[in-house]
């Protein structure tokens, strides 16, 4: 396994190209509605990327037919955009997405309500949020990986959600999917030992229900296994001596305080 540090050069290009990616959630979030349908949702989103002068790096990854990945209630993550689903008041929306600018990428998700949602449905989407943060405290060089691992998990535990276990984080850097899988579950080994100049993307994935999954027959999709509802938080970070650099935060996330959360 190789794990690459990133020169000062390349950590200036993976924070334009979060920094964009963190204005494309912003704008992409305000857009959602019900009646829309998802690959509404995805023309959208996919629109916004390229205004930007960027190439949205989901496009025909591995065959993925979309530049925004969108999971809807029990979808846990990589739902297919169509235009004959349509997102429903209550709902809750997963939007994933990934930017390439100028080589370099940066990758991020935010769960969404449509429409007024119940009360366990933003418990579920703000607490994933929150164990992404748990994780941050544990992100810092000297630390090691499944420190941050462990953190998620304990939190997210806690409230007896189910932490999926069949996908995890990665590395990101010239390629989305880079050394090392970053779980989001307890692991029993520590991991490597984090460094300053490592790229991250750390994305919990949590389950109201059982942490199983399955993969629906489109081979991409995937659901939680009992249907309960899921949701999914992204960011890209940087690893250095002192707290992480979020890359895909946007500044009104920073004024409303999440630099604080960790
Ligand atoms: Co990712």
């Amino acid at each position: 396994m190789s794990v690459t540090i990133k020169t000062p050069h390349e950590i200036e290009l993976m924070r334009e190209a979060g920094r964009i990616l963190a204005l494309v959630h912003e704008n992409l979030a305000k857009e959602i509605r019900p009646g829309m349908s998802t690959l509404e949702v995805d023309r959208i989103g996919e629109e916004m990327i390229r205004s930007y002068g960027c190439i949205p790096s989901f496009k025909n990854y591995c065959g993925y037919p979309a530049s925004i990945c969108v999971s809807v209630n029990e979808e846990v993550v990589h739902g297919i955009p169509s235009g004959k689903r349509f997102l429903e008041e209550g709902d809750i929306v997963s939007l994933d997405a990934g930017v390439i600018y100028k080589g370099y990428h940066s990758d991020a998700a935010r769960t969404v309500g449509v429409g007024e949602i119940s009360e366990d449905a933003k418990l579920l989407i703000e607490r994933t949020r929150m164990s992404f943060f748990e994780g941050m405290k544990k992100a810092t060089a000297g630390n090691h990986l499944h420190d941050i691992s462990n953190n998620i998990a304990a939190y997210a535990e806690k409230f007896g959600y189910g932490v999926v276990r069949d996908l995890v984080g990665h590395g990101i850097g010239k390629a989305l999917h880079e050394d090392p899988e970053i779980p989001n579950f307890r692991k029993l080994s520590r991991g490597i030992k984090l460094r300053s100049g490592m790229t991250l993307a750390v994305e919990p994935m949590i389950n109201a229900g059982t942490h199983e999954v399955l993969w629906l027959d489109d081979d991409w999709t995937v659901v939680s296994e009992d249907l309960s509802l899921s949701a999914h938080y992204e960011n890209t970070i940087l690893i250095t001596e002192g707290k992480p650099e979020l890359l895909t935060l946007t500044e009104s996330e920073k004024a409303a305080g999440y630099l604080d959360l960790f």
